[in-house]
């Protein structure tokens, strides 16, 4: 039995006194049942969140991690990299989960898959727990590479992961297509790549990695079409952007998983 796991990111929105609020008003409004809830706020109000939500159950997440790779990928996490923030640095603020490889990283930033590889080892060195997360661009989806394309992302991003760390590991499908556009997959093509991620898993491990391991929808997630996507067997939970920022909306996502 898999625990649905709704996160909000809140990317590069807010002032501190928003974000204070946003905080105070999901941990008011949200009831928690069976489902884990993570607020992922930029670096700044982590401390702050953190506070807030402390005794509440609600979990922290950090959108990114840095982390030096040298010689035969030997990481540090601390050094001369003005700017960057690194895993040790957001466990000692409270973040349970960091986000790691979102699209918006690849796309702005270049973030490379092997680059996503490094972070996620880095997260799990630092005893935080990694989201993963994958998907295709819309030229992609058209040339029939939606599949492929995850698996490769998927197969780069777990490769310095054993099996016994999996438990800790959770995998985000978010087609860059959907992301804060407001055009959302079908429920259908979510469960088909959710589950060939899974199948994919179980070629990389095994079957019951593959069983236990959360996999996220996000993009375009709304209070609306969250019911129909979240009921399908493989969807594991939401990554939510755009309707995280209302308390009201990334309220009723949550709530849809406690009926
Ligand atoms: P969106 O963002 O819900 O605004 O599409 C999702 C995400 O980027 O995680």
């Amino acid at each position: 039995m898999r625990t649905p796991i709704i996160a909000g990111n809140w990317k590069m929105f807010k002032t501190l006194p928003e974000a204070q609020a946003l905080a105070r008003e999901i941990v008011a409004g949200t009831h928690k049942g069976e489902v884990e809830i993570v607020l992922i706020p930029p670096y700044p109000f982590l401390s702050s969140v953190a506070d807030l939500i402390s005794g509440s159950g609600i979990e922290l997440g950090a959108q990114d991690l840095h982390v030096i790779a040298g010689d035969n990928e030997k990481l540090e996490h601390f050094g001369a990299r003005t700017g960057m923030v690194s895993a040790p640095m957001l466990k000692s603020v409270g973040c349970r989960y960091v986000l790691v490889g979102h699209s918006e990283r690849r796309q702005y930033f270049g973030e490379t898959d092997h680059q996503v590889g490094l972070k996620v080892r880095a997260a799990l060195d630092c005893g935080l727990e990694p989201i993963l997360c994958l998907g295709e661009s819309l030229e992609e989806r058209e040339a029939q590479q939606t599949l492929s394309r995850v698996a490769t992302q998927l197969q780069k991003g777990l490769r310095l992961v054993p099996q016994n760390e999996m438990t800790r590991v959770v995998v985000a499908y978010e087609p860059v297509w959907a992301i804060g556009t407001g055009k959302v997959a079908t429920p259908a093509m979510a469960q088909e790549v959710h589950a060939h991620i899974r199948k994919e898993i179980a070629a990389l491990y095994c079957a019951m990695t593959a069983q236990t391991v959360r996999i996220q929808y996000g993009g375009s997630v709304t209070p609306d079409n969250a019911p129909e996507l979240l009921a399908e067997t493989d969807v594991d939970g939401a990554l939510v952007g755009g309707a995280s920022l209302k308390p009201e909306s990334f309220s009723g996502i949550v709530a849809f998983n406690e009926r």
